[in-house]
């Protein structure tokens, strides 16, 4: 009898120890939420995905239990529905809003007018000279008209025009687009986006706007839109943010900036990248350029998870402090489908989300979890 209650005793021990151990090195374990149910009814949790993602049923069903929210990664670019004037092509983007209300979860539009992933046409003649205006602005109202009547009443919001804004120049980015039709561009976007669809939210969508160097300028393009009587629901900061700290008051500030405004903020491509950032390092780079570029190809050491989760823990905190923020998008679900495996170097091993390649949650996760509760519990 004794022996019994002994081993069961020594079993006990050996799960709660198994158990606190996989807590704390943040892994799997039966008691931890989900996000979705994490951030509760206080903001929307969303990643990006591929449609094709969606033919692997467990990845899938892992996206539907973490997530509320969805954006297509690649579907909704211009270049995806409509790479040929007048031929639309819906089908992929359609698997992923079919998806999306089939698991009860909200679908943001993404993008309907941005430089890159674009085809030339739209602005462009074949000898890439710009087009005439008349006919540029007819081709950008008639892509956002098409494609938002074809979602409306399905998708929430759209990121109306995506990275408008220079990084080195004055302000606006010197696009094919701002080229053909001149600097109300955006203007022009945002009023056929209102006109299609009334019932939709409005975003601006850019990168580093948050930061000292960026801010300005979105403030600036902000004003000149609500000068224009163009009214934008809400701005988003796409998040690609880097492991080192220093930027976290800066966020902060730049969040507040647009939060005063009386605009509502996402957040709406999170990841963050724990490999070195080298000056320099474009995607095609020699063996030796490579090298100390591509360090955890074996994986995450202890403390640089540890490392990443605090940042997270730190972004969150942050995030948490602001009703604005109605939504956080990571881009992409596991380490192992980040774009930031191929960017800004070709090949590497990169670790910036939540869960690594076999879907087990990191440090990250638990780090994330614990602020959105710690953050509803203060509510
Ligand atoms: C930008 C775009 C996204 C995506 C990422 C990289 O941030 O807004 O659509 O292309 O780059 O994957």
């Amino acid at each position: 009898m004794m022996k019994r209650v002994c081993l069961a005793a020594v079993l006990f021990v050996v799960v709660l120890s198994a158990t606190v151990l996989a807590a704390e090195k943040g892994t799997a374990s039966a008691t931890m939420p989900t996000l979705r149910q994490a951030a509760g009814n206080r903001m929307l949790m969303g990643a990006s995905l591929m449609s094709h993602e969606l033919d692997d049923a467990r990845r899938a069903a892992f996206i539907a239990e973490q997530f509320n929210c969805l954006t297509p990664g690649n579907e909704m670019k211009p270049d995806a529905l409509q790479n040929v004037k007048g031929k639309f092509t819906f089908e992929r983007a359609d698997k992923i809003v079919a998806f999306a209300e089939a698991h009860g979860m909200t679908m943001i539009g993404h993008t309907l007018c941005w430089h890159n992933q674009a085809p030339a046409w739209l602005f462009m003649d074949e000898n890439k000279k710009p087009l005439p205006r008349e006919v540029a602005l007819e081709n950008l109202r008639n892509h956002i008209h098409t494609v938002m009547e074809h979602y409306k009443g399905r998708v929430k919001g759209w990121d109306v025009v995506n990275e408008g804004l220079d990084d080195s120049g004055p302000y606006l980015r010197d696009t094919p687009a701002r080229k053909a039709i001149g600097d109300d561009f955006i203007i022009k976007a945002f009023q056929f986006a209102r006109e299609a669809d009334p019932d939709a939210e409005l975003y601006y969508n850019d990168y580093n706007i948050e930061a000292n160097y960026k801010r300005p300028k979105a403030l600036r393009l902000l004003k000149e839109l609500k000068d224009a009587g163009v009214k934008v629901d809400g701005v988003g900061i796409q998040g690609h943010w880097l492991i080192d700290n220093g930027n976290i008051k800066e966020i902060d500030e730049g969040i507040k900036a647009f939060a005063d405004l009386g605009l509502k903020v996402m957040i709406t491509e999170v990841d963050v990248d724990p490999l070195p950032r080298r000056q320099g390092a474009g995607a095609d780079l020699s063996a030796t350029q490579r090298e100390g570029l591509d360090p955890y190809k074996a994986g995450l050491p202890d403390d640089v998870q540890q490392k990443l989760a605090e940042r997270y823990r730190a972004l969150f905190q942050v995030i948490m402090k602001y009703p604005q923020i109605q939504r956080v998008t990571f881009w992409g679900v596991d380490d192992g489908s980040s774009w930031l495996n191929d960017f800004p170097v070709r090949g590497r091993t990169n670790h910036p989300l939540l869960w690594d390649r076999n879907f087990q949650p990191k440090p990250a996760f638990r780090a994330v979890i614990e602020t959105l509760q710690q953050s509803s519990v203060a509510k």
